[in-house]
């Protein structure tokens, strides 16, 4: 193990815990920043004994962000939220709290800090989201001008709340919809396009941010190797899902009408917000570096999907799937 002390905001989260365990793998310590770190324990193990510690943090609290960062070599923010409630607004979460960390990791003297924005974060957005992660950049750069800062794309991987939705849905209803402004028949109307990105390509681009040299200062496309369509995405977790649901367009109004209903949920299902984010889409226009900057290869979602979306599969085929090697013995 290095004496190397690394701090993880967000530890707990989807992004946050394979950076967690890409840096326990490469021998660093690991303090994971959480507000409830009896529900981040289940990552102690990823470490050897005393490897890994938790210290209770909320990044809208300026003594614990500095409590959290102190000692360490590098500090690493996968903080953020995908809806609004209460005090919990995206300019508190996304700018002031991505502020506070990154003013925290400049008056401790870590030698580097690893942002995590998201790909179509823009001053001049629609959405408040994307708005509000441009704004973070802003004040992360003017506190800690040598930070990295990447922008992931719609990021998958086994705890992924993208596919895993879609699985879902395919398990439990007749009909996959997706919001298109075309006619869904014709070119183009395969609704928005994505590029989503392997979650262990994004921990990976985060871990060289910080142990090889040339990446400070710079920002970062991290997206996967091909551009789908919402359709597309939809015939994927169909394939792997071993279900033939009804794919079918609807205009992006439905969506809008639906999100203004959901967004009353405990936890939302769509906000307005993610509607205008989606109407979108997610893809790189090739004007910032990427992960083949950091010699990563881009995972396919093909390779990679199967392995978590089995689990939405009909019992009959994960059963028959189970038992055919034995019935060709
Ligand atoms: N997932 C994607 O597809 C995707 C794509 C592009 C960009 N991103 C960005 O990547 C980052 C990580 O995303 P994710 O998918 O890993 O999100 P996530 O699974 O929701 O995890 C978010 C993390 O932030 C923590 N957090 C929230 N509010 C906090 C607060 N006030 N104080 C301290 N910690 C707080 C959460 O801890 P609690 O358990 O305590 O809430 C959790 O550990 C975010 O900035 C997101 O915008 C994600």
């Amino acid at each position: 193990m290095t004496e190397k002390l690394v701090t993880i905001f967000g530890g707990s989260g989807f992004i946050g815990r394979h950076v967690v365990r890409k840096f326990a793998a490469a021998g660093w310590r690991v303090r994971i920043a959480v507000r409830d770190t009896r529900a981040a324990a289940f990552l102690k193990p990823a470490g050897d004994l005393g490897q890994i510690s938790l210290t209770p943090t909320s990044i809208r609290d300026d003594a614990s962000v500095a409590a959290a960062v102190q000692g360490a070599d590098a500090v690493i923010n996968c903080v953020g939220i995908l809806y609004q409630r209460g005090a919990r607004t995206f300019d508190a979460i996304h700018v002031d709290g991505a502020r506070r960390i990154a003013k925290a990791a400049a008056a401790a003297g870590a030698g580097h800090l690893v942002h995590i924005s998201a790909l179509g974060c823009d001053a001049d957005s629609p959405s408040v989201y994307a708005r509000s992660k441009a704004a973070g950049e802003a004040a992360v750069q003017d506190a800690f001008p040598t930070a990295t800062i990447l922008r992931p794309s719609v990021v998958f991987g086994p705890e992924d709340g993208f596919f895993n939705l879609f699985g879902r849905l395919a398990q439990l209803f007749p009909v996959l919809p997706f919001f298109t402004d075309i006619v869904p028949h014709v070119q183009g109307g395969g609704g928005s396009k994505f590029q989503p990105v392997y979650v262990g390509d994004v921990a990976e681009a985060v871990l060289q941010s910080v142990t090889v040299s040339g990446h400070c200062g710079d920002t970062y496309e991290l997206v996967g190797p091909r551009v789908y369509d919402m359709r597309e995405i939809l015939q994927i977790v169909n394939h792997e899902t071993m279900r033939r649901r009804w794919i079918i367009g609807v205009p992006y109004i439905v969506a809008q009408v639906q999100a203004f209903f959901l967004q009353y949920l405990p936890t939302p299902l769509l906000t307005p917000d993610q509607v205008k984010l989606l109407k979108h889409g997610n893809v790189a226009h090739g004007g910032k570096p990427g992960l083949e900057d950091f010699g990563i290869t881009p995972s396919a979602v093909e390779g990679i999907v199967g392995s978590y979306l089995k689990r939405f599969r009909p019992v009959q085929q994960t059963k028959r799937m189970r038992l055919s090697p034995r019935n060709g013995q």
